[in-house]
């Protein structure tokens, strides 16, 4: 039996791109899933292929950023698996312009989904976390491991231009990351993040005139990456190419697996060597 099997998971933003395949790469390993997206027919694929592999997900439909959705998806995680092994914070977008053309909306959007999202769903999870780890060690001696995994970026960890609030984002669930990971020692989990760098998504997608824009909750985002942009970027990447999002997965799943039990509080880029 694979060392992954039975365990239960939450992946955030799990309708396409990098939590999309998180979600398939767990499922394949027979990890049971809590997947949740803002786009219902997004989500709908993900649990399609998923039960296509004859694994077990159930779809959450929400928007992290709704202060009332950590609650919710810790709860229905413990209802429908009674239990909660690993925590993958994907959910998230870009929000780009040049630091004078930020506004405090932006901003704040920013730090909302990047940062606050992520803290409100482990705050949530650890009402439910504290007392049964400590029931673990009172009986076994030492707690269940547990997994979080965030996803940072390499704007976050080294800047980006035109990326201010976003890089502040992806910078503070670093802090937030190192900080938990001292906090839930104790209880066994270990709390680490990937800084991804270019990873072929929607938010990514080469243009050659006009960059594409993607509808985050009715407003319109500009993303994707002109080819001369994409051109130069590879010269700084030693394996010359973006990563797919089943390698961006891989680096996730590295970090939930129990060959990482003794690394806590980390950042791993993931990038190509960039
Ligand atoms: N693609 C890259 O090169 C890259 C690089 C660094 C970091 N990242 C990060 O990786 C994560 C995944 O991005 P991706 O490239 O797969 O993008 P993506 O757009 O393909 O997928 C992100 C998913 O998150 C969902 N989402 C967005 N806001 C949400 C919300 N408020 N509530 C619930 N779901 C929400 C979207 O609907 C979408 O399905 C993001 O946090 C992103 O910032 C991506």
């Amino acid at each position: 039996m694979n060392v992954m099997t039975g365990k239960v998971a939450l992946v955030t933003g799990a309708g396409r791109g990098i939590g999309q395949a998180t979600a398939i790469r767990l499922a394949r390993e027979g990890v049971r899933l809590i997947v949740n997206d803002l786009d219902a027919a997004e989500l709908e694929t993900t649990l399609n292929t998923i039960a296509s592999i004859d694994g077990h997900a159930t779809g959450f439909v929400g928007d992290v950023c709704d202060p009332a959705t950590a609650d919710d998806l810790i709860q229905v995680c413990l209802s429908t698996y009674n239990q909660i092994d690993i925590i993958v914070n994907n959910a998230g977008y870009i929000w780009n312009g040049a630091m004078h053309n930020h506004t405090d909306e932006q901003w704040q959007a920013m730090l909302e989904i990047h940062a606050t999202a992520p803290f409100r769903i482990l705050r949530a999870f650890s009402e439910w976390l504290r007392p049964v780890a400590k029931a673990e060690i009172a009986s076994h001696g030492r707690a269940v491991g547990r997994k979080v995994v965030n996803v940072s970026s390499v704007s976050g960890t080294t800047g980006s231009a035109t990326q201010i609030a976003y890089a502040t984002g992806k910078a503070a669930v670093v802090g937030l990351t190192k900080t938990l990971a001292k906090e839930w020692g104790r209880y066994n989990v270990t709390v680490n993040a990937v800084a991804f760098g270019h990873i072929e998504t929607r938010l990514t997608q080469p243009f050659d005139q006009e960059p594409p824009a993607i509808d985050v909750m009715g407003r319109k985002h500009k993303v994707g990456l002109a080819a001369a942009q994409i051109k130069a970027m590879h010269k700084t990447v030693p394996l010359g190419r973006p990563g797919t999002v089943q390698e961006a997965a891989g680096a996730i799943y590295l970090l939930c697996t129990p060959d990482a039990d003794y690394i806590t509080g980390e950042v791993l880029t993931c990038s190509g060597g960039a």
